[in-house]
């Protein structure tokens, strides 16, 4: 069950859904942030600050480096510390770093994985067959290298379709709160995989009560507990669909970035030019929400455990 703030019904409800409201109507143009690759510059805290305000309010946050950068891997490593991103999720071809280098990789064992081919992807949040301590709170992508054509991200606050499906069938959300919603299978490959199968509601509360997502519209390898809820989910994605209002599109050049909350997205196919170099994206995933390490004060969020 969610919490009052988040039942759908109460006046704690009804004030955090016109908080929300009134910042979806902001979040419909901003601009990337300018930042220094090497956060050496005195404007650069004040750009901190601003990102983890606009991931706060809206889900996510762009960000262009006004520079080159001399070593790109270091560069976004460095402001993602700097963003209190330092508990990362250890998928298997994540370098230590915490960050993995998403290209095409078709034709390699990698390439059997959809983040690393050039197909689109659909609506989900990342890390939803996580375990429930080890929920993904926030996702950053940095652009090494666009693709020729394609590679478009569209992003959905997850908060904002919530108030929607409160607004079209309250019954549909509770179906998707039931903690065991939805089943993903357990997974061991050759490239160490070796994850048990995992069961977990769509929508739940984290620790500190704010709304968490776990969602996918993958169709095979997923079991849904009752065939009303996976109607429910049927609706939801239905509803994703229908709510262009809601994309926020953002198709990232050499040198920009993105800061997110774990909200729902999509990745648009992509075509790479041969006589160019290969679309080419540094991602990483953490258990905290952004959260500027000088400023305590605007304190956002708190670790999520993870053991
Ligand atoms: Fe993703």
């Amino acid at each position: 069950m969610l919490p009052r703030h988040l039942n759908g019904k109460s006046i704690d409800y009804l004030q955090w859904k016109d908080n929300h409201l009134r910042l979806d109507i902001g979040a419909q143009n901003f601009a990337p942030i300018e930042i220094s690759p090497t956060l050496n510059q005195s404007a650069d805290d004040k750009a901190i600050i601003k990102l983890c305000s606009q991931v706060h309010d809206f889900g996510y946050a762009s960000y262009r480096w006004n520079a080159p950068s001399e070593n790109i891997a270091a560069d976004v490593q460095r402001l993602h510390t700097k963003l209190s991103l330092d508990n990362h999720d250890s998928g298997i071809v994540t370098e230590s770093s915490g960050l993995s280098l998403l290209q095409d990789m078709t034709g390699t064992s990698q390439g059997k994985f959809i983040p690393y081919t050039a197909r689109a992807m659909g609506w989900h949040t990342d890390g939803y067959y996580n375990a429930p301590a080890c929920a993904l709170r926030c996702f950053t992508l940095h652009a090494i290298n666009q693709a020729a054509s394609g590679g478009t991200l569209s992003l959905v606050d997850d908060r904002m379709l919530l108030i929607r499906l409160y607004d079209q069938n309250r019954d549909i959300v509770t179906l998707l709160t039931d903690a065991q919603a939805m089943t993903i299978p357990g997974n061991k490959d050759e490239l160490g995989h070796n994850r048990p199968a995992r069961t977990t509601a769509v929508f739940f509360n984290h620790a500190d009560g704010t709304l968490g997502t776990h969602f996918t519209t993958r169709k095979s390898n997923i079991h849904w507990k009752t065939p009303d809820i996976q109607y429910a989910a049927l609706c939801a994605a239905k509803l994703i669909e229908d709510s262009p209002d809601l994309h926020h599109k953002v198709r990232l050049e050499a040198g920009q970035g993105i800061i997110a909350r774990n909200i729902l997205h999509r990745r648009e196919a992509f075509t790479d030019d041969k006589s160019q170099e290969p679309r080419q994206m540094l991602r990483g995933r953490y258990l905290q929400v952004p959260n500027p390490v000088q400023h305590k004060s605007l304190k956002v969020n708190t670790h999520a455990p993870c053991q």
